[in-house]
């Protein structure tokens, strides 16, 4: 479970009302699109608000289109001008529709007259769903103040007034101004020496979606670690980030080879306060990391792999849809894989395979028919639906199919070729097999039918005879947890002072839903498990130890919660609690604690896990 469904994505509603082409934006590309933003904003930390202008430039598609409408949630607009290419600046008229829970409040900005440009000077709100604003106290080092965005699916619009599609490309530069002593970093090119005078100035000249608008401020240290790679993060987290991402310039090498240049200049990564909401986000020259993937030894760095990848599949080609998002995670999955054996070995790449593949394989069968699709109808998805786990491992799991029937290299040669055909376009899904049909698998007859492929985009379910790669550890683990629960071997005398990060998490994903007390007991005895600094170990270990009612893990349980605001691994362990009363109570304590730091979107997604809670309860 990715835990990257519906509430956190809030893109799965379909109001009738939206545009056709992409429901989750009020924009009309058919009639007018922008083409560059131009950002100029004030950083201010006392107001947790983002203050200044946004100037669009705008291509006029429609003659006789009277107006511009742009998508907003929660903005403070003061006015909006329209800027002629004589510099000529004039007021312009505009309405603010009511708010949509989903999609925020259609900007409906009257310009008959077709202008060059349109400014909206405005301010965020402190609870802007895109933004994240910590205190001092809030960050690891206490001195200064910090806050970042996340605009992926459809954040953005809360802090920038845009046309808030995966469709419409722009190019960007800002102008930013913080605190002195603050550095500001955006998704764009970031100067390492920049000098931190509190006066900032980005330029991204590639056109970029409006999701991977990015912007992140505070007590930043850079430490390189490559020719163009480097990590930012506060500057006591900046040296072990550095070591742990030691491997990024071999990584940007190896997608290289394997799949044209990397087009985006540098590869950076800023490392977040513990309460970025997700994993990891492909900002385009500025990834955005959780810092839970720094264990120490590298074990977690295929997250480094995975948004690098985005670089080519997301960044370079989008999904012009959410509902094409496979196209984004399905195939960046994949080309991880593919860094992860390059880099460190096929038994590895083969474990993560693995881990992708059963998860979807626990999962899929419950959800509703049209969720299990690639690319699903989107008339049908409702907002309890997730389908992101599909995207993300039934979309990989299709990409190692089609490699491993077509031959590693007729298949790399395919999506490089591929890469390089749409670069820099968003596009459906329909155009990528309208690529593939002549490209792959009508050039080599006989190895899959067009029928397996719509099969696999458009059915449900996993195709009977799709491959599994092999490991052999796993296979010992699958022996050895068997053997423990049966009482035939003592968990001290399980293998696991030689597991990995992933063989842990193969041994706790596959224990019971509620094991034994007893048993769980035993294992923390052998092994530790309670208080590990590891936190995809933590989150399986006190999943499973709450279930089976061990109440001696609850405090070290309420640790990781109150300090990991990561969806994925925090909201496991409020869904574990929340199933008896005491656990609830016991949830509903630590949540009053922990709140004030979580991301607005994390706090949302507590929320309505104690909703429905209560409701079961009653
Ligand atoms: N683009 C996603 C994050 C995302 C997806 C944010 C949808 C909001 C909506 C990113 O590339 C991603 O997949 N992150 C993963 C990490 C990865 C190693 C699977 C995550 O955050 O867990
Ligand atoms: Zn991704």
């Amino acid at each position: 479970m990715r835990l990257l469904s519906a509430f956190t994505l809030g893109v799965l509603v379909l109001p009738l009302t939206a545009y056709a082409s992409e429901p989750h934006s009020y924009a009309q590309p058919d009639q007018v699109v922008v083409t560059h933003l131009d950002l100029d904003l004030k950083i201010d930390f006392p107001h947790k608000q983002l203050d200044g202008q946004a100037t669009l430039k705008l291509d006029w598609k429609n003659p006789q289109a009277p107006s511009l409408v742009l998508d907003t949630r929660d903005l403070k607009i003061a006015k909006i001008e329209a800027v002629g290419t004589d510099g000529k600046v004039t007021p312009l008229k505009y309405a603010l529709a009511p708010r949509d829970k989903q999609l925020g409040q259609k900007l409906t900005i009257a310009a008959p007259a077709h202008p060059a440009q349109v400014r909206i000077v405005y301010a965020t709100s402190p609870g802007a769903s895109g933004l994240q604003w910590l205190t001092p106290a809030q960050t690891a080092d206490k001195k200064l103040p910090f806050m970042f965005s996340q605009s992926e699916s459809i954040h953005a619009r809360s802090w920038v007034p845009l046309q808030d599609s995966p469709a419409i490309r722009f190019t960007y530069d800002a102008h930013v101004s913080a605190p002195k002593d603050i550095r500001v970093v955006m998704s764009a090119l970031n100067d390492a020496k920049h000098p931190l005078n509190g006066d900032f100035h980005f330029d991204q000249p590639h056109p970029i979606p409006s999701y991977l608008l990015a912007i992140g401020a505070g007590d930043i240290a850079v430490k390189e670690t490559g020719p163009r790679s480097a990590v930012y993060a506060e500057p006591s987290v900046v040296g072990k980030a550095a070591h742990e991402f030691e491997d990024t310039e071999q990584m940007i090498a190896t997608a290289e080879k394997l799949y044209g240049p990397y087009r985006w200049g540098r590869y950076d990564i800023l490392v977040l306060p513990p309460s970025f909401p997700y994993g990891g986000m492909e900002n385009p020259d500025m990834t955005f990391a959780t810092p839970t993937v720094l264990v120490g030894d590298k074990s977690l760095v295929s997250l480094v792999a995975h948004e690098l990848a985005h670089s080519w599949s997301g960044n370079l080609i989008t999904a012009a849809s959410w509902r094409d998002i496979w196209l984004n995670e399905g195939v960046t999955t994949y080309v991880q894989g593919r860094i992860t054996e390059a880099l460190y070995g096929k038994g590895l790449a083969d474990e993560e395979a693995l881990l992708s593949a059963h998860a979807l394989q626990k999962e899929i069968g419950d959800m509703p028919a049209n969720s299990q699709k690639l690319a699903p109808d989107p008339r049908g998805i409702d907002a309890d639906d997730s389908l992101s786990d599909v995207a993300y491992d039934k979309g990989s799991w299709f990409l190692r199919t089609l490699e491993q029937r077509f031959g590693r290299d007729a298949f790399d040669n395919y999506l490089k070729g591929y890469f390089d055909h749409f670069a820099f376009q968003s596009i459906t899904t329909e155009q990528m097999l309208g690529y593939m049909k002549p490209n792959l698998i009508e050039k080599y007859p006989g190895k899959m039918s067009w029928a397996e492929v719509q099969d696999w985009v458009y059915g449900t379910g996993i195709p009977k005879d799709a491959p599994l790669p092999e490991s052999p550890h796993f296979d010992t683990i699958d022996q050895e947890r068997s053997a423990f629960l049966a009482g035939q071997m003592a968990a001290d005398k399980l293998g696991a002072k030689d597991w990995n990060t992933q063989e842990w998490m193969y041994f706790l994903d596959r224990l019971p839903d509620a094991p034994p007390l007893a048993k769980m007991q035993e294992l923390d005895a052998a092994w530790h498990l309670t208080g590990t600094p590891n936190a995809e170990i933590g989150m399986r270990w006190y999943s499973h130890a709450i279930a089976a009612g061990d109440k001696a893990v609850w405090p070290a349980a309420a640790e990781h919660m109150t300090r990991i605001g990561r969806l994925y691994l925090t909201l496991p362990l409020y869904q574990a609690l929340v199933k008896t009363p005491a656990g609830l109570s016991y949830a509903e304590q630590v949540y009053a604690k922990a709140k004030d730091g979580y991301h607005p979107l994390t706090q949302q997604a507590v929320d309505a896990i104690f909703a429905k809670a209560r409701k079961a309860g009653k």
